[in-house]
């Protein structure tokens, strides 16, 4: 992990930043596996999203995890939702958080589109994805029906992390983004797709915006750790989107539990720095423009 007081040098030929003092080793996929939060205790896991090398670089000493998350369709893009998110993007920031971390494992979601066909249209977009970005893992949303590609994947060398319950790339179908589970059918099967997911060798899996008995349920049946998010402080571990916890947004979902209020910082900064520009006294523009004699 890195102490706070690292600094990095740039190096101009890779834009890689190297941190002094050098940090540890990165966090592998059987060490996530092997900080199942058994019963009685153990560390929780800490995942963040990040999306651009200097959020990556601040964050990286502090989570054992780093989602590159398609939430930055909305977070970086102002889009409606995940949906347009693309293949081309997700490298794009993939690549950026992989160069400026050293510690957290980094996994990147696989977009809307880029997986659902066939185990065989998974692999090519995963395996893109782990190429272009030296990122690790990969995460794909879905249950049942994904299971046979998870475990197509996984086979073939390329870790997944599962995502259940609130699965916002199929808003259209949702029809929102409320929580899930909410009758006895529904919330059978999120632990139904949850267990299936598991058994095709997810490495973890993120439980989205459930009724909690759901998330304890389903952190007690996998083998594997629970990744909570509107889901309950009994999983394995907890992410959140970095920016929502920063503040920087006045509307979050409401389990979000802002650490920072940096909307208002960044507000404060720019509004200090334009009074400043505005009560600058130029000098006449003949005294600057005017030829020398
Ligand atoms: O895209 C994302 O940020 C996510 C997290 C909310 C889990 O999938």
């Amino acid at each position: 992990m890195l102490p706070m007081s690292s600094t990095f040098t740039i190096d101009t030929a890779t834009s890689r930043a190297t941190p002094t003092p050098a940090p540890m080793k990165r966090v592998t996929v059987p060490s996530i596996l092997a900080r199942k939060v058994k019963e009685g205790g153990g560390e929780p896991l800490v995942m963040l999203t990040a999306y651009t090398v200097r959020t990556a670089q601040l964050l990286d000493p502090h989570c054992d995890m780093l989602l590159v998350g398609d939430s930055l369709g909305q977070v970086i893009y102002g889009l409606p939702s995940t949906v347009p998110v693309t293949l081309e993007l997700m490298a794009a920031h993939g690549a950026a958080v992989v160069r400026g971390s050293y510690h957290a494992l980094v996994i990147i979601d696989m977009p809307f589109g880029s997986y659902e066909e066939s185990p065989e249209q998974a692999f090519r977009s995963a395996a893109r994805l782990l190429k272009e970005t030296g990122a690790a893992a990969v995460k794909m949303e879905g249950g049942a029906a994904m299971a046979a590609t998870v475990r197509f994947l996984v086979e073939r060398g390329i870790p997944v992390m599962g995502h259940v319950g609130l699965t916002p790339q199929a808003v259209n179908t949702l029809g929102g983004y409320g929580a899930r589970g909410r009758n006895q059918a529904e919330a059978a099967k999120i632990v139904g797709d949850a267990m299936r997911i598991a058994e095709a060798g997810a490495f973890a899996i993120v439980i989205e915006g459930v009724v909690e008995p759901i998330a304890i349920e389903i952190t007690r049946a996998v083998p594997c750790p629970t990744i909570g998010i509107g889901a309950s402080a009994q999983c394995d571990g907890q992410v959140l989107v970095a920016e929502d916890m920063l503040g920087l947004f006045e509307r979050t979902p409401r389990f979000v539990r802002k650490f920072d209020d940096l909307a208002a910082r960044i507000s404060a900064a720019a509004a200090g720095y334009a009074a400043e520009v505005k009560a600058r006294s130029f000098p006449g523009a003949d005294q600057v423009y005017a030829p020398k004699a």
